[in-house]
């Protein structure tokens, strides 16, 4: 167990690649902290994993709310090891236009 008795935050916990993250570091023994704006699939996640693990409500977009994720697992857990950022939307969701899903069709080049 590489991470026995290490507290762990993954920002973006809840899903994807952050809720993998979350899952592997339980499996290696850490204490992992579910933080994600998606409250509900970040409290039933840390609640499948079981004893030591928590999930924390989490807007990475504004300070308080991390402020407040720092102090709530400080005082929970004592202290924080490790921490991994995947809180945010997916590339696509940045690079293609508002109207265009991550699934759909690009629009023609303008050359
Ligand atoms: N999936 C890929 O192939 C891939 C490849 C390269 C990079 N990435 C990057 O990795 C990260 C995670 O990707 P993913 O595919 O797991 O995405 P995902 O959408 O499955 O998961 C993102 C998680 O972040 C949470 N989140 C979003 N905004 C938030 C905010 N403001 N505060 C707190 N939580 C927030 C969401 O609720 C969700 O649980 C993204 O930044 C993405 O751009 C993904």
């Amino acid at each position: 167990m590489k991470l026995a008795d290490k507290v762990a935050i993954v920002t973006g916990g809840a899903s994807g690649i952050g809720k993998a993250i979350v899952t592997r570091f339980f499996d290696e023994g850490a204490r992992v902290v579910v933080a994600d704006r998606e409250t509900g699939a970040a409290e039933a996640l840390a609640k499948s994993l079981g004893t030591g693990s928590f999930s924390v409500a989490l807007d990475v977009t504004k300070q308080e709310s991390i402020d407040r994720l720092v102090a709530v697992v400080a005082e929970r857990a004592g202290g924080i090891d490790v921490l991994v950022n995947c809180a945010l939307r997916s590339f696509a969701s940045l690079v293609l236009p508002a109207n265009v899903g991550p699934h759909g069709s690009l629009p023609p080049p303008t050359l």
